[in-house]
């Protein structure tokens, strides 16, 4: 069962199944590379990531999409599609399961904008980068509460009748305060957390990248599953190289109940 993934005979791989088999709290951390085997491109990877192909600052900036509304509101409406389109992979199963298995013990943080997780069955998932499938005021607006996206037949915002306001994805971008609630409950899960699993992500943007570093120096054992090196590897205690799909159904699976 293991022959595909021949690091999986390794200690490093026998001592994380036993220490999360073993953990009363595990804070998981997931990033692009979590969704990358669902068909949702990442952001980075070198040949198909975003934003070798698109400009940030010009698509996930507020000046972005005040330069041009109707630009980014398409591009997200194309990412919305396409993570419509897109199914959960073994990975976000697999990490599904074995936290039913342990309700209470396992946090699931992600920088996904996707709903991936929720759709494999992921309860209680901490999003710090929103929700592309949401929307909310460019202006806060206390009169109408924010709404499902109403794709705008001409491609452009869906705007306010009544003043104007345009609706916009309601991800944040960069140079955005995350929503405080969802850092705060993150970097309490890093915090107090006996293992800590990054999966999937490069280390590249803060303060998600900062969790990892967190729960090490608060005691946990961090373990980083990704097929590349990334920019927080030296945080972790070991580094299972694979992908999600690939690894966590093997590394969570065997755990039995
Ligand atoms: N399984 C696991 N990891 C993978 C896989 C896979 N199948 N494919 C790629 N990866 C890894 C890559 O090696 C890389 O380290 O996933 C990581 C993806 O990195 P990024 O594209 O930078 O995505 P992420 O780390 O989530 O970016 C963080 O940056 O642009 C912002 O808001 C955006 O939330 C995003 C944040």
């Amino acid at each position: 069962m293991l022959d595909d993934l021949p690091a999986a005979s390794t200690p490093a791989w026998a001592d994380t199944r036993a220490r999360l088999r073993d953990a009363a709290r595990v804070c998981v951390l997931t990033g692009a590379g979590m969704s990358a085997e669902s068909g949702i491109p990442t952001f980075r990877d070198a040949l198909t990531g975003l934003w070798s192909r698109f400009d940030p600052a010009q698509l996930a900036s507020e000046e972005g999409f005040r330069a041009d509304p109707a630009l980014v509101w398409n591009w997200y409406a194309e990412r919305r599609e396409g993570v419509r389109r897109a199914e959960p992979n073994a990975g976000h199963h697999a990490l599904a399961a074995w936290s039913a298995r342990r309700p209470g013990r396992v946090t699931v943080v992600t920088q996904n904008v996707d709903d991936l997780h929720q759709r494999a069955g992921q309860r209680g998932v901490i999003r710090l980068h929103g929700d592309i499938l949401a929307a909310r005021w460019l202006q806060d607006c206390p009169r109408r509460p924010a709404c499902d996206i109403a794709e705008a037949d001409d491609g452009a915002p869906p705007r306010c009748p009544r003043c104007g306001n345009l609706l916009r994805p309601g991800v944040v971008w960069f140079g955005e305060a995350l929503p405080e609630g969802a850092l705060d409950a993150a970097t309490h899960a890093a915090d107090n957390c006996h293992v800590m699993l990054v999966v999937g992500t490069s280390g590249a943007v803060w303060p998600a990248a900062g969790l990892a570093g967190r729960a090490r120096r608060a005691g946990a054992r961090v373990v980083i599953v990704n097929p590349h090196p990334s920019e927080i590897d030296d945080e972790a205690h070991a580094v299972l190289r694979g992908t999600a799909a690939r690894v966590l159904p093997r590394l969570l699976a065997l755990d039995g109940p």
